[in-house]
């Protein structure tokens, strides 16, 4: 059986404004796109298909160098981009695992965690952190209107694990309604999962596996990655 792993790597990255795909931005020498491959191979997964910015392809490949990735052109936002691997997943997997190549700094152990929970029978996982900020909800002006209870709140990130036929199921609910003109307002795989009624759990996330969106993200990540293992 066969752990595979889907890695939304299409996006354009223009809050990162480096005038290419942020996948193919390089942290000590390395792309993003690379560092989360290897990640994901170092905690247990078997197979990987990247998902490219379309026209992209062949510089995704290069980025990738000799790791062993199938490489397919994406869509316009996620939700679709991640829809697009699914038929490239191999045919005996039976752990499918989705992980942004933003978050290219996940610690394997998250990635082992995930993989784990999802064997031990739960069809839908994902790593969550405490949220440290005091939350406010906001209205016209910037000017609050609430304060939101944050203690049974999470931050959740990614690897997000699922058995294949839920991940499937949930994509073709997001596809049906979206052909319908329905909106998909689900910014993660596990958000589609719950759309479908399945029980989603958590374990322990990990500040390492943030999401590289702006410059300051891109530094920290370099300092991350000077200072060595933490
Ligand atoms: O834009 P954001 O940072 O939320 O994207 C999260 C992940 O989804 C990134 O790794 C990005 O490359 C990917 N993505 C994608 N296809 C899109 C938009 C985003 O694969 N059309």
């Amino acid at each position: 059986m066969t752990v595979a792993a889907i890695v939304p790597a299409a996006g354009r990255g223009e809050r990162l404004g480096l005038g290419r795909p942020k996948a193919l931005a390089v942290v000590g020498g390395l792309a993003l796109v690379a560092r989360a491959v290897d990640g994901l191979v170092a905690g247990g997964v078997d197979a990987v298909v990247v998902v490219a910015p379309p026209g992209d392809e062949e510089a995704v490949r290069d980025a990738l160098g000799a790791r062993r990735a199938v490489v397919v052109p994406g869509a316009d936002d996620r939700v679709g981009s991640v829809g697009a691997a699914l038929d490239a997943l191999p045919g005996d997997t039976d752990v499918v695992l989705v992980h942004d190549a933003a978050r290219c700094l996940c610690p394997p152990e998250v990635v082992r965690a995930v993989i784990d929970a999802v064997r031990a029978g739960h069809a839908a996982v994902v790593p969550a952190t405490a949220v440290a900020d005091t939350l406010k909800r906001t209205g016209d002006a910037g000017v609050v209107t609430a304060t939101v209870d944050r203690s049974g709140l999470a931050a959740v990130q990614t690897p997000q694990g699922f058995d294949p036929a839920t991940l499937r199921a949930a994509h073709e609910r997001a596809r049906t309604l979206r052909a319908g003109g329905g909106p998909v307002v689900a910014t993660d795989d596990a958000g589609l999962a719950e759309d479908l009624g399945v029980p989603v759990v958590t374990v322990p996330g990990d500040p390492r596996a943030f999401k590289v969106t702006t410059p300051l993200d891109l530094a920290m990540a370099e300092a991350l990655v000077t200072a060595g293992p933490a």
